[in-house]
């Protein structure tokens, strides 16, 4: 096992790891003991992040940042963000996901669970202070609009938007749904870093990378 070009995350060659003191699988991911160090298996079929690992995405600030996460469901990706980053901020307005959130909260001490809307940017800022990247995945009709008013209020360096294409539109061919969102996103005065599709891992989805 060694450091991948990911920073912060490990890899035995074949798939991606984060280490962490703790050996208790959280969504049932592979768990490898190293001399005193757990790494669990990244499942790039269950995190859109780990899909664009896979898929050779380029810009990963993710090490030792603040993150506010949209849509954090019950913290499948959250717990391998936390192995990497300082701080995770993360949203969720299930009550039922919320429960398995503040578990995991309770496992890692760098995660701050919020049980709202997304669309509450003000709720949010009354926890959330300057993160470094918005990280969203939230399957609404209204997910492009949800994140460029997170973008706008909080003004991180990085946001990621994991785009589900079918919730926006199931009439619509993705890849227009996808130029529909790329051009609202620089019509708002966003540069668009990278843009992946990871339908090989989540059907009709694309990760978009963009910065002020
Ligand atoms: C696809 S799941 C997220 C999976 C998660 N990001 C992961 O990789 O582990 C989408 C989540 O967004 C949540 N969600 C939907 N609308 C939301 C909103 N307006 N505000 C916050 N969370 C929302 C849903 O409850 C669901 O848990």
């Amino acid at each position: 096992m060694k450091e991948s070009k990911y920073r912060g995350v490990y890899t035995d060659g074949r798939n991606y790891y984060t280490r962490s003191n703790s050996g208790k699988s959280i969504y049932g991911e592979k768990v490898i003991k190293i001399s005193d160090k757990y790494y669990h298996l990244w499942n790039p079929f269950r995190s859109k992040l780990a899909a664009t690992m896979k898929l050779n995405i380029k810009t990963f600030p993710f090490k030792n940042s603040k993150v506010l996460y949209l849509g954090a469901s019950t913290g499948t990706t959250v717990s391998h963000l936390a192995d990497v980053s300082k701080l995770i901020w993360a949203v969720e307005i299930s009550p039922i996901s919320m429960k398995s959130l503040l578990n995991l909260a309770e496992e890692k001490d760098n995660i701050i669970p919020i049980l709202d809307d997304a669309r509450n940017v003000r709720n949010l800022s009354l926890f959330v202070r300057k993160p470094d990247i918005i990280y969203q995945d939230v399957s609404q009709r209204d997910q492009v609009s949800i994140f460029v008013n997170n973008m706008e209020y909080f003004s991180p360096h990085y946001g990621f938007l994991m785009l589900k294409t079918r919730t926006i539109d199931m009439r619509k061919k993705p890849k227009s749904i996808l130029q529909n969102t790329i051009s609202k996103l620089k019509e708002n005065g966003y540069k668009i870093i990278e843009v992946l599709n990871i339908s090989k891992f989540q059907k009709d989805h694309f990760a978009i990378v963009v910065k002020k």
